[in-house]
């Protein structure tokens, strides 16, 4: 199976940046470790990031173009504004995993309580760090892979 992981605004900042709340765990870890498990699961995986909205929306279309079996997305600060992501995803027809590294519900920011994303994605996973992909990942395995 095909999976599409797409990384939005400031997360190549990861290592560095607010490391009280997102760790020391650099962008490329992460892309590493997902990297490697979806290698060890035999899923072929291509992960993005970008930090603009336009380039999020055209690779959404691009999953669906190139026939991928599932996208996993953190929209990162999109998440809470976006309406043209939502609509981009309810324009493809394909389970869009919602995922972050921290619970944007329980932070401080009475912003991050709102995602306008949610509900057009096939399902949440969040506040657990690296572990929300794998998760996302082994979701999509279970109930996507033919
Ligand atoms: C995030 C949570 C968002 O609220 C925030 O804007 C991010 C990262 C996460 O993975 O925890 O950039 O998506």
């Amino acid at each position: 199976m095909r999976i599409l992981i797409i990384n939005g605004p400031n997360l190549n900042m990861l290592g560095t940046r607010e490391v009280d709340i997102y760790s020391n765990m650099t962008y490329q870890y992460l892309e590493k470790q997902l990297k490697e498990y979806a290698g060890s699961q035999a899923i072929d995986v291509e992960i993005r990031q970008t930090n603009l909205e336009g380039i999020i929306i055209d690779m959404l279309h691009y999953a669906a173009f190139e026939k991928f079996d599932g996208v996993i997305l953190n929209a990162a600060a999109y998440t809470h504004y976006s309406y043209a992501i939502y609509d981009a995803i309810k324009a493809i027809n394909l389970p869009v995993i919602e995922v972050h590294l921290t619970n944007p519900k329980t932070r401080e920011e009475a912003f991050r309580h709102t995602s306008v994303i949610e509900s057009a994605c096939t399902k949440t996973f969040q506040g657990n760090h690296i572990q929300s992909y794998i998760d996302a990942i082994d979701y999509l395995k279970d109930h996507y892979s033919s």
